[in-house]
């Protein structure tokens, strides 16, 4: 009793098949865009060689979130919304969001991963958010590779460089190829089956080098493959090694504390380049991309370190990840 009045307390089961009676009506702005996204997707999916793109990019401002494919999963990761957006009203979006998903996509709600996104700096970006220790293999233009889509704020696999690794994997043939700030080692998997004669890849992370290490076993990979575990600022310091081509794609910022400053990849991607420029072989190639916003390449310095540049971030956006074509910006910088 509620004071006078009798009440009922009744437990319901949620599964995915009353949530589906429920999405089924689908007459929401947000079903309604992503249906027409994965229309307008399909000739185009068709023609790659993957089973992991971007369905939705924030397309509609009041349904803040990337929807991404992996495989027979979502990832959904919710962008941290302006400080003027009233946070009920944004939770209630995220529910419809997770609440449609099921029946636009076909995807059971269990398989459905979301992940909430701050404008995390440092250290924080690449921290454990759980510890299932799941991963699940996903294939992309030949190459296989394992995501964890539970544990980290990152999934193992940045998908806007699709095109990069391909660039890459073509750029590689015959060369000796060192891999910087390598994450999970997709990039040297893919020089890697582009033939690449050596492949060496340095993070400063031992769960990314073990990553990248398990990506090259799933790949049948044996060879000259060098796995470094280091600070890539202090590694290069001291390292005689010659390369020709080197791939970089430095964090925009960091303050771990296993490195001994702080890193701006605005303030600070001309000693880098300086650096990697000492470890090229005569015509040697430095691909340099990174994901900061508004970022300016110090054109002076790279003509002073005998580099010409090439800005390539327009051929490297996927036309899933076009609606934020800022996402990074990739240059290949020649030693002339
Ligand atoms: C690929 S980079 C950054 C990716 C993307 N460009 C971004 O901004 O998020 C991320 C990787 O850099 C590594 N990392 C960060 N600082 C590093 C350093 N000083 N030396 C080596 N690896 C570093 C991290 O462990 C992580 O695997």
């Amino acid at each position: 009793m509620n004071g006078k009045l009798e009440c009922k307390l009744v437990n319901y089961q949620l599964d995915a098949n009353n949530c589906q009676q429920f999405g089924d009506s689908q007459d929401n702005d947000f079903a309604n865009r992503l249906k027409k996204n994965l229309k307008k997707l399909k000739p185009w999916l068709k023609k790659q060689d993957t089973n992991c793109y971007r369905i939705y990019d924030a397309d509609l401002p009041e349904y803040n979130v990337a929807i991404d494919v992996y495989d027979d999963c979502l990832v959904v990761q919710e962008y941290a919304p302006p400080k003027t957006i009233d946070t009920e009203k944004a939770r209630r979006r995220l529910q419809e969001v997770l609440l449609y998903l099921p029946a636009v996509t076909g995807v059971p709600a269990k398989q459905i991963m979301l992940k909430v996104r701050e404008q995390k700096k440092g250290k924080q970006q690449y921290e454990k958010v759980n510890t299932t220790g799941n991963r699940k293999v996903v294939w992309e233009n030949g190459a296989k590779l394992y995501v964890n889509l539970t544990d980290y704020l990152d999934t193992g696999l940045f998908l806007d460089h699709r095109i990069t690794r391909q660039k890459v994997r073509q750029m590689a043939k015959g060369r000796d190829v060192l891999n910087l700030f390598s994450y999970t080692g997709s990039v040297s998997v893919a020089a890697a089956l582009g033939g690449a004669r050596s492949v060496t890849t340095v993070d400063m992370s031992n769960t990314y080098i073990n990553w990248a290490k398990d990506n090259f076993k799933l790949n049948k990979l044996n060879g000259a493959y060098h796995f470094v575990q280091s600070d890539c600022l202090q590694w290069l310091v001291g390292h005689n090694g010659k390369y020709d081509l080197i791939f970089v794609d430095p964090p925009s910022f960091s303050n771990s504390k296993r490195m001994d400053t702080t890193w701006d990849v605005q303030r600070d991607h001309v000693i880098l380049l300086t650096q990697v420029r000492r470890c090229l072989n005569p015509g040697g190639t430095i691909v340099f991309s990174n994901n900061k916003r508004g970022f300016k390449l110090d054109h002076d310095a790279m003509a002073e370190l005998g580099l010409a540049v090439e800005n390539i971030s327009a051929q490297t956006i996927p036309q899933d990840f076009a609606r934020h074509s800022n996402i990074h910006q990739c240059y290949v910088l020649t030693l002339s």
